[in-house]
């Protein structure tokens, strides 16, 4: 990471990428001492990501209606969605709870929520699915090519709302079932291997750049007052 004044320049060697994120210095150190002092267990660490992730789905969803209201926002706004969503939701987050916690829930249910997490398994593979969609669209849809634009929409859509049903079910539905089945051992554990991949990725402030993505998407749906 290299750090300059109110601007975090994240470097993920995993990524081939450079991201730059603009933040005050007071946004950075309130969202630093928020991640820091909050007690933490595995789920509550995921609910916060979850938090982030939603931010973005209500700035795609701003920029769908402004679609529909014959308003396009600008391609850049959904190259950053892309960025975001295969860097913070996908290469990150979807990656602890599949190869971490589903991992080792699924071992200690011996089979017995197969099916549940299966279907969480396929949630994330067609999110990724719905991403690379959006991507392939936007050439055209810079140029305003009308099926670019249908396609962008039809991967968009559904995007937004199954990613939101996902979250709700993670949140309100299958993580009380990991707390109630993790000792407090294994939480522990599992929070370390959170630690070790969040290292991977810069350390904390993969966060601060997640929420940083979050809230300039946020900024430029709410500027988008016409065409592009
Ligand atoms: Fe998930
Ligand atoms: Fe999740």
């Amino acid at each position: 990471m290299v750090h300059q004044k109110g601007r975090i320049v994240y470097y993920s060697p995993n990524l081939l990428a450079i991201r730059g994120i603009f933040l005050s210095e007071k946004e950075m150190h309130e969202f630093s001492n928020e991640m820091e002092t909050t007690p933490m267990n595995a789920t509550k660490l995921l609910i916060k990501e979850h938090a982030i992730i939603l931010k973005v789905l209500d700035s795609l969803s701003s920029a769908r209606n402004h679609i529909e209201n014959g308003r396009l926002p600008e391609k850049f706004f959904f190259e950053q969605a892309v960025r975001f969503s295969r860097d913070f939701s996908d290469t990150f987050h979807h990656f602890k709870e599949e190869f971490l916690m589903f991992g080792m829930l699924a071992q200690k249910k011996e089979g017995d929520i197969d099916l549940e997490i299966g279907a969480l398994r396929y949630q994330h593979e067609k999110c990724r699915g719905f991403i690379k969609g959006i991507d392939a669209s936007l050439k055209g849809y810079g140029e305003k090519d009308e099926l670019s634009i249908t396609m962008l929409l039809e991967n968009l859509a559904p995007y937004i709302s199954l990613l939101r049903r996902h979250i709700y079910q993670e949140n309100h539905l299958f993580f009380p079932l990991v707390e109630q089945s993790l000792t407090e051992m294994e939480n522990q554990y599992l929070l370390e291997q959170f630690a070790k991949e969040e290292e991977r990725f810069g350390g904390k402030t993969v966060f601060v750049t997640g929420k940083g993505q979050a809230d300039e998407l946020a900024r430029m749906v709410q500027e988008i007052a016409g065409g592009i």
